[in-house]
């Protein structure tokens, strides 16, 4: 079965069961979930019973596909990611983008829970991803190019809109919401880094690292949509000052920046 006609058998099992379509995308990373309570008349769809969907490995991530309106928009929220070290392939990874983009979303917002590796950063800020580092030694384009889903070689001069990052800006400033810039950096994971792999990220020009998103958003960018980015500083990567790191505190962390990002995506989807 082609790509294509996944994503085909996909959204034919789904369409029957929305009521809206949706403008749209958001994917909610770790420990950042809440977003979708604020989803009003969801239906709320699990991985399991959408064709070809993978069915995610941890339990802080939940496994559904929420549509209903959020400021005024429909929406499709991506509640629960998978990841390249659960043992998927880049192009099970970012399966459910290509669904959202057949059902009809136009932008994709993605959110992150990413270690700070510029030392101005502290953990429980908000970065806004400026741009990115694809540190997965993998691509989720690798393979037959289907054109009518996507250029063979997409421009990455521009993935994060520009026109979007100035909206959740100019709307961090109008809520009073501290929200820095940065290039995020994706490695496979699972292991956290070193402070020797750390410097090296730094060096390279990379503001956060974590283990997701790079692959959604190039699929975001082949397939012509939008896209918006933020992470949630949730530790302190510098090199000559590391604590090992503490998965509970993580998702503690990215608990307590998750109203600030919602306050601004809600804002910049009633601003689209
Ligand atoms: N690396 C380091 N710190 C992190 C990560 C990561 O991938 N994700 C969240 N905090």
């Amino acid at each position: 079965m082609t790509l294509r006609e996944q994503i085909e058998a996909a959204v034919a099992a789904l369409r029957p069961r929305l009521d809206m379509q949706p403008a749209v995308g958001v994917v909610l990373g770790t420990g950042l979930g809440s977003l979708a309570d604020r989803i009003e008349n969801a239906i709320r769809i699990p991985y399991e019973q959408i064709p070809h969907f993978p069915t995610s490995t941890v339990d802080t991530h939940a496994g559904e596909l929420l549509v209903g309106s959020l400021a005024g928009k429909a929406v499709v929220a991506l509640s629960g990611r998978f990841h390249a070290y659960e043992g998927y392939t880049l192009q099970q990874v970012t399966f459910p983008i290509r669904v959202a983009r057949a059902l009809g979303i136009h932008t994709l917002i993605v959110s992150n829970a990413a270690g700070g590796l510029n030392p101005q950063f502290r953990s429980g800020d908000l970065m806004l991803i400026t741009d990115h580092i694809n540190f997965m030694g993998d691509n989720p384009l690798i393979g037959p190019n289907d054109d009518s889903l996507g250029p063979r070689f997409p421009d990455m001069s521009e993935p994060y809109t520009r026109d979007l990052q100035d909206l959740a800006e100019t709307i961090a400033l109008e809520e009073g919401i501290k929200l820095v810039r940065g290039v995020y950096l994706a490695c496979p994971g699972p292991c956290l880094e070193t402070r020797a792999e750390y410097r090296f990220m730094r060096t390279i020009g990379a503001d956060a690292v974590g283990m997701s998103t790079v692959p959604e958003v190039i699929v975001a960018v082949h397939a012509g949509l939008k896209v918006l980015g933020f992470s949630a500083i949730t530790d302190e990567c510098f090199p000559d000052a590391l604590a090992p790191v503490d998965i509970q505190r993580i998702i503690a962390t990215a608990n307590a920046v998750e109203p600030r990002l919602s306050r601004i995506v809600q804002r910049c989807i009633e601003r689209l």
